[in-house]
């Protein structure tokens, strides 16, 4: 095999209470790469459609990446890098993991599968960092995993997959500003309350009972962010309308999907979702700026060859 074709998705950070930690995978949006072994060594970025990037392998995050994999691999060959970008870099959906993602998956796959996923996670840190200036794995990992994942550690580095209860729809509104994932970051504190840290802390306990039990009342109650969202949600605009909008409607809990402005609803079945989707659309509508709403199923697959 010399060439792939790749469907790398976009994913859900922080999950409310999870803040660098926790993440799921969606399944209808994504991007498409396609990788291809050459005789010339190296990582050339060959063609890049949708969004503005750098085609310097070492200033866009999909070639960073992709170093940091052949620098360890050390092959005899080189790969060019194609990439179709459908995600809106600084959605808050993992549009740079997505592409960190892709690259090394693809080029994972070229070579035999010389490394697992965990390995892989690594490599594409290397890619997410540039982008927010921070080593995270919240978003690549559910991206290469598929399904939920809580990042146990970075370094070493330790994944850990979750369960996905049935029936999960997730609801994602993407107002069209641009949020940088290194600004959100800056804006949070270094220190936090010592009662916040235990309600954090319990919810994130909850939350992950709540998926291995399919106990959605209890997933609900565990999707609540006291330390993050509360700095974040200032960015957003009409995020407390929207928030309060989908939890009327139905949705178990919304939140800041990853560092914003996206939003997300997760859902117990495909009808609340569709309510979810007419209630925050009319909150939108209402307002100047442009919008975009998806649906998803979880994606418990994560990033596949297509
Ligand atoms: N956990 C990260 C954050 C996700 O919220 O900053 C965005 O990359």
């Amino acid at each position: 095999m010399n060439e792939i074709r790749i469907f790398s998705p976009a994913t859900v950070a922080n999950v409310s209470c999870g803040f660098d930690v926790l993440g799921f995978c969606l399944d209808n949006i994504g991007d498409e790469m396609v990788i291809r072994k050459t005789s010339k060594k190296g990582i050339h970025i060959t063609k890049i459609e949708g969004y503005e990037l750098p085609f310097e392998a070492e200033k866009n995050v999909a070639g960073v990446s992709a170093l940091a994999l052949i620098e360890d691999a050390q092959p005899d060959c080189g790969f060019e890098i194609e990439i179709y970008k459908h995600i809106k870099p600084g959605s808050g959906v993992g549009s740079s993991s997505a592409s960190a993602v892709g690259s090394v998956f693809g080029i994972n796959e070229l070579l035999g599968k010389p490394y697992n996923k965990t390995e892989l996670t690594n490599f594409a840190m290397k890619g997410e960092a540039l982008a927010s200036q921070s080593e995270h794995a919240d978003n690549i990992a559910p991206a290469i995993f598929g399904g939920f994942t809580l990042v146990k550690t970075v370094s070493p580095l330790e994944i850990i997959q979750l369960p996905t209860p049935h029936n999960l729809v997730a609801v994602i509104i993407h107002p069209q500003i641009e949020i940088k994932t290194a600004d959100a970051r800056a804006l949070l504190p270094k220190e936090i309350p010592l009662q916040d840290a235990i309600t954090q802390w319990s919810n994130v306990g909850s939350l992950i009972h709540a998926l291995h039990t399919s106990d959605y009342e209890l997933l609900s109650k565990s999707l609540i962010d006291v330390v993050v969202e509360p700095y974040r949600s200032q960015l957003i605009p009409h995020f407390q309308s929207v928030r309060a909008a989908a939890l009327n409607h139905g949705a178990l809990g919304c939140g800041i999907s990853g560092s914003g402005p996206s939003i997300f609803s997760l859902c117990h079945g495909e009808a609340v979702a569709q309510k979810v989707v007419e209630a925050i659309t009319n909150i939108y509508a209402k307002t100047d700026i442009p919008f975009e709403i998806y649906k998803s199923e979880i994606n418990t697959e994560g990033i596949k060859i297509l």
